[in-house]
């Protein structure tokens, strides 16, 4: 596999705080990576080192055998960067700004780049509105087509779909998709775990650490000596206190109205769970076995790894 990104030990720390927290990683290239983690979780401190914006304070990241820290410049010109909040400029128009964008990179006056681009971006005929009027879909193409302007190997994408409509997100999805299977790599983070779906690999991050890596399939593997059983009772809160502390449950999660539970034995644990709901006339319920999600998936590792961080105690600075 051709290797677009190496992180290796990747960290930093502001002041006495660590954001991301020895991260080792690598991304073949054309591939699509998400990047999983909730909010703080150190998604955007790692972007921001591997666009070179931001030193790592220890460890390395390599962007096409670039190094980040030694030479962060090279790789701001190798790479495209699509930040949390799209640094497009409001008042200028659509193909202004891919003007724009395209001089920063050194692509001044490529006119077949920019009729690609306005294709691409489905904005042909829309060349002299005003950004600012844009709806959020289209901005979001926008910004994604003038972080491309100069034909970057890697991509890096921070959050693109938040705030934006299913099917701009559908739509966009197509884009990020087409342009891995030129070879472009894709480098994305995003909160839909929906999203995560259309990625070839995941890493789901928290406070800062990897704990997790793999496809979505890999990653629901967590569960292959395990089953989920979903509960549905009238008064969800009253039964997850009562399951909670029961030794068939391995694990429990919330999920608006319904209970999922992490167990090893449907059968005797569902009996059980009718059980306990019965005894408080928590009727009528419902209990059934169900593929685990990748919500499951990670709030398993959020758990676990909480688990440790207790078990830990305070890190050493
Ligand atoms: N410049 C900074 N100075 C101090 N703390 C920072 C700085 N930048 C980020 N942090 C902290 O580092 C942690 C990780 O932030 P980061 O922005 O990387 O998270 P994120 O995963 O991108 O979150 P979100 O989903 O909200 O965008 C947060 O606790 C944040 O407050
Ligand atoms: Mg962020």
């Amino acid at each position: 596999m051709e290797v677009a990104v190496e992180i290796r030990e990747l960290t930093r720390r502001f002041g006495s705080f660590t954001a991301v927290d020895r991260i080792s990683l690598t991304v073949g290239a054309g591939e699509i990576f998400g990047f999983l983690g909730a909010n703080g979780a150190g998604k955007s401190t790692t972007i921001r080192m591997l666009c070179g914006l931001l030193r790592p304070t220890s460890g390395t990241g390599l962007v096409l055998g670039v190094d980040v820290a030694r030479d962060p410049e090279g790789v701001k010109r190798r790479i495209g960067y699509m930040s949390q909040r799209f640094s497009l400029y409001e008042d200028l128009t659509v193909i202004q700004n891919l003007r724009f964008f395209g001089g920063i990179y050194g692509v001044s006056g490529d006119r077949a780049r920019e009729r690609w681009a306005l294709a691409m971006a489905d904005l042909e005929g829309k060349e002299d509105r005003l950004t600012r009027d844009l709806p959020g879909g289209w901005k979001q193409r926008l910004a994604l087509a003038c972080a491309v302007m100069h034909r970057p190997r890697v991509v890096f994408l921070d959050e693109p779909t938040s705030g934006v409509d299913p099917i701009s997100r559908r739509k966009f999805w197509s884009l990020i998709d087409a342009m891995a299977s030129e070879g472009v790599t894709i480098f994305v983070t995003t909160h839909y775990l929906d999203e995560a779906e259309y990625c070839h690999r995941l890493a789901l991050i928290h406070a800062g650490r990897l704990v997790a890596l793999g496809t979505v399939l890999e990653l629901k593997e967590v569960f292959a000596d395990r089953s989920v059983i979903e509960v549905a009772a009238p008064r969800p809160a009253e039964a997850l206190e009562a399951l909670s502390g029961q030794p068939f449950v391995v694990e429990k999660s919330i999920f608006g109205t319904r209970l999922h539970l992490v167990v090893h034995d449907v059968e005797e644990s569902s009996r059980r769970a009718i059980e306990i709901l019965e005894g408080q006339g928590n009727m009528p319920a419902t209990v059934e076995r169900i593929a685990p999600s990748l919500e499951d998936v990670f709030i398993h590792h959020v758990e676990a790894e909480e688990a440790r961080l207790v078990a830990e105690g305070p890190r050493a600075e």
